[in-house]
C-alpha cells in the first residue's frame, strides 16, 4: 500500500511563487491594483485573446459571462450534464434555463447532434465544457451558433492550454472561463477568469466583478479624481486579490512546464494500461492537443468495487462527475430523466479517474498502473 494517500490531482506551488506572493503582500495594493492587470494581460497573451477579466472563482466567471450576455429571463441555454455543477448553475443564476444535452462517449464532451435536437425559439446560447481537458467539436457547434444566432459559452476550467486545430482554447466562443482552483493546471488558491475578444462585453464583466459600479477604487484615488460612482447593473463583488494574481503570474511562467508533465503521466498510463482487458483508455482526437487535467477510463467491472480497492490502497481516484440532472436539487427543478442520456449514463456508470498533477512520480504512476493490473487476479 502506499504510504500516503495519492490525491487525483494537487498543485504544485515553488519557493518563486511563494517569494511573488510576498512580494505583493509588501507592496500598497493588495487588492485592486496592478498585480490583477497583469495577470490578466499575461493571461490574455498566453490565450492570444484580447481582453481578460480575473475574479474570485471560476464560478464567479461563468456567472458575470452569463450575465454579461443580458439574455431575456427564461431562456434557454443548451449544456452538459457531464460537468461540475458550476457550470449548469451560473445559467439558473440569471433566470436562465439549462438543457441538457447527451456526451460524446470517447471524449466525454457534448455531442452536437445531441445539441441541435434540442434547440428552441427559446434557445440562446450553448454552454460547452472541454471535459478533462479534450477540446469539444468546436466546428460543429461554431456551425450550429451561426445557424441559430446562438452564443457560444466556452468552459475551459479543464482545459487552460489545450489547443483546438492548433491554437489554444480562449478565443473560440464569445466567452471563455478558466477556473485557478489548486487542481486545475495553474493556480491562485481561489480564482477564475473570463476571457473575450469582445470589448463590449469586457467592459460589462468589469463593472459586473465589482458591484456593478463604473468606477473602481483605484480610479477614484488622487487629487482630481473625485468621488462619483454610479451603479449601472446589479453586480456582486467577485474581485480577485493582488497576491493571489502575483501567484498566477508567477504559476502562468510554468504553465508550459506543467502541461508538458501531464502529457508524459498520460503517456506512463497509455503505455502500463494498454493492454489490461477490463480498462478502456481515453481517446484524443487527431485536431487537438489534449490538457489532461483528468485522466478517466471507462471500467468493464464494477466501477465502486474497484473505486473502493484503489482507495483502499491508498490510491485517489475520483468519479468525473454524478450528471448534474441527478443531483436532488435539479431533480426537483428541472425534472429530466436520467434515461433521456443514455451515453452520459453509461459513462457515468463505468468511468473512475485516475490521480494526474505535475508532482507525481513515475513511481506513483507505476503503483497505480500494478494495483490496477491486480485487481482482477
Ligand atoms: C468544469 C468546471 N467548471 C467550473 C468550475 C468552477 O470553478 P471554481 O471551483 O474555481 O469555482 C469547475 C471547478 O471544478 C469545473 O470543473
Amino acid at each position: 500500500m502506499a504510504k500516503e494517500l495519492i490525491p487525483y490531482g494537487l498543485h504544485d506551488i515553488g519557493e518563486d511563487d511563494i517569494a511573488a506572493v510576498v512580494s505583493t503582500l509588501r507592496s500598497e495594493w493588495l487588492t485592486g491594483g496592478p498585480m490583477v492587470r497583469e495577470f490578466e494581460e499575461k493571461l490574455s497573451s498566453y490565450l492570444g485573446c484580447k481582453h481578460s477579466v480575473a475574479v474570485c472563482n471560476g464560478t464567479a466567471a461563468l456567472d458575470i459571462a452569463v450575465q454579461s450576455l443580458e439574455l431575456p429571463k427564461g431562456s434557454e441555454i443548451i449544456t452538459t450534464p457531464f460537468t461540475f455543477v458550476a457550470s449548469s448553475n451560473a445559467i439558473l443564476f440569471n433566470g436562465c434555463r439549462p438543457v441538457f444535452a447527451d456526451i460524446n462517449k470517447e471524449t466525454r464532451n457534448i455531442d452536437p447532434e445531441s445539441v441541435r435536437e434540442k434547440i428552441t425559439e427559446k434557445t440562446k446560447a450553448i454552454l460547452y465544457v472541454d471535459y478533462a481537458g479534450h477540446p469539444c467539436d468546436i466546428k460543429a457547434l461554431q456551425e450550429i451558433s451561426e445557424e441559430h444566432e446562438l452564443y457560444l459559452i466556452e468552459d475551459v476550467c479543464h482545459a487552460l492550454g489545450a489547443e483546438y486545430r492548433g491554437k489554444r482554447l480562449g478565443c473560440f466562443a464569445d466567452l471563455s472561463i478558466f477556473s485557478f482552483h489548486p487542481v486545475k493546471h495553474i493556480t491562485t488558491g481561489e480564482g477564475g477568469a473570463v476571457v473575450t475578444d469582445s470589448s463590449e462585453l469586457y467592459e460589462r464583466m468589469l463593472l459586473l466583478r465589482n458591484h456593478g459600479i463604473d468606477r473602481d477604487a483605484s480610479s477614484r484615488q488622487g487629487k482630481d479624481a473625485g468621488y462619483v460612482y454610479d451603479m449601472k447593473f446589479l453586480g456582486r463583488n467577485y474581485r480577485i486579490t493582488d497576491f493571489q494574481c502575483a501567484l498566477g503570474v508567477s504559476q502562468l511562467r510554468k504553465l508550459d512546464v506543467f502541461l508538458e508533465r501531464r502529457r508524459d503521466i498520460a503517456g506512463l498510463y497509455g503505455e502500463f494500461l494498454g493492454d489490461v482487458g477490463f480498462v478502456e483508455l481515453p481517446h484524443a482526437e487527431e485536431d487537438v492537443k489534449h490538457a489532461w487535467h483528468l485522466y478517466t477510463v471507462l471500467l468493464r467491472v464494477d466501477r465502486d468495487k474497484f473505486f473502493n480497492y484503489m482507495r483502499h490502497e491508498n490510491i485517489g481516484v475520483n468519479v468525473h462527475y454524478i450528471p448534474v440532472y441527478r443531483h436532488s436539487f435539479y431533480a426537483k427543478s428541472l425534472g429530466v430523466k436520467p434515461k433521456d442520456f443514455p451515453v452520459t449514463e453509461d459513462v457515468f456508470r463505468r468511468i473512475v479517474t485516475l490521480p494526474l498533477y505535475p508532482k507525481m512520480s513515475d513511481d506513483n504512476v507505476e503503483y497505480i498502473c500494478s494495483k490496477t493490473k491486480d485487481y482482477i487476479g
